[in-house]
């Protein structure tokens, strides 16, 4: 179902899910994310968390020094910060954050979700009204990575369950409360987002469209395809692929690229998370035109987040040509050592370098 395009120039696509950690490895991974994107929204889940907007401030000084370390100019990217939502965040900590102009989003992450997120929110709607309704009343989004951590619900259970228990209580609580519904990976995902009412949105990584579940246990267990939410089965990622290019705004790109180093992945309890910043558009690319629809990937990629949180549209372009990318095996070994996901493999397209 391939399409004969042969070369794609969209405005400068932004990343509105995006783990760059901190020391070596945020300064081993930034300029890759910066090599392709105008923006992305920063998690917070450091050790320890970025629970303020002081230790945001800090955090994004890092960032654009990161940067600056690099070969790129330090104007070519803008981190946008987010807090991370403790059971103890009080409202008047959201209220700063919303005024400070670097922070765009408040992250709730289930204590015990996922990678550094002890420190997560035990129970939303318990303890969490004061923060949620100066969320609500600053219009800063609640960014939520949706799954429940309850260790009787089957872990590809966990998000439908979730949208259940937790999203469609708060969305009773605060309609008019964004919301972001992170990494999005299921059928049931999609069709709540599509339906919700208030102001919803979701982020789709490029391998929740490109890879089912099969994928983990291809000729041997695959540390480099486990992340969370884990790969789903061929149906959902189905779902995924028909939403991201749907045209419907509500849906927008968000890699997760969520590096760790390569002891930490190939390990007897290997880390979650895929790294894909370093050809996060040549995957995003390959996933529209397996279904035909590279003409949607600019709305997806460049133009619905910005809508969505109320930011203008990048002025400049990027331009991908169909012609091979071959991954590489390892990247950054003096300072990171990590495999990018699908190391070794192919893709059929390539960003022109500028
Ligand atoms: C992320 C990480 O490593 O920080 N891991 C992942 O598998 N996506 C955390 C997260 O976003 O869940
Ligand atoms: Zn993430």
């Amino acid at each position: 179902m391939t399409s004969s395009i042969s070369t794609l120039t969209i405005k400068r696509p932004d990343d509105w899910h995006l783990h760059l950690r901190d020391g070596a490895m945020l300064r081993a991974v930034v300029a890759d994310t910066a090599r392709q994107f105008g923006r992305a929204i920063v998690m917070p889940n450091l050790t320890p968390p970025v629970t303020t907007t002081e230790a945001a401030q800090g955090y994004r000084s890092r960032i654009v020094q990161a940067l600056q370390d690099s070969s790129l100019p330090a104007s070519s990217f803008t981190p946008l910060m987010t807090l991370y939502l403790t059971d103890n965040t009080p409202a008047d900590e959201i209220r700063k954050a919303s005024g400070s102009g670097i922070v765009y989003g408040v992250k709730l992450y289930p204590a015990g979700a996922t990678t550094n997120s002890d420190a997560g929110v035990t129970n939303l709607l318990r303890y969490c009204t004061g923060a949620l309704e100066a969320l609500q009343d600053t219009g800063l989004p609640l960014l939520v990575h949706g799954e429940v951590t309850d260790p009787d619900v089957d872990i590809f259970d966990r998000e439908a369950v979730f949208i259940d228990r937790v999203m469609i209580p708060l969305r009773k609580a605060f309609p008019a409360l964004k919301v972001v519904f992170e990494h999005l990976t299921t059928r049931q995902g999609v069709e709540y987002v599509r339906d919700a009412e208030g102001p919803t949105g979701a982020t789709i990584t490029a391998h929740h469209l490109l890879y089912n579940r099969n994928a983990l246990f291809r000729g041997g267990v695959r540390p480099h395809w486990y992340c969370l939410p884990v790969l789903k089965r061929e149906t959902h990622r189905q779902a995924l692929l028909e939403a991201a290019t749907s045209l419907s705004n509500r849906f927008f790109l968000g890699t997760d690229s969520a590096p760790h180093s390569r002891n930490a992945k190939e390990n007897a309890c290997g880390c979650a998370g895929c790294y894909t910043a370093l050809h996060a558009m040549e995957l995003y690319a390959t996933a529209f035109d397996s279904v035909g629809r590279l003409d949607r990937l600019e709305a997806f990629a460049s133009l619905n987040g910005p809508a969505f949180y109320g930011l203008p549209v990048n002025q400049d372009t990027l331009t991908l040509q169909r012609q091979a990318f071959d991954i590489p095996e390892r990247v950054h070994p003096d300072q990171a050592d990590l495999v990018p996901l699908a190391a070794g493999e192919q893709l059929p397209w390539s960003i022109v370098r500028g």
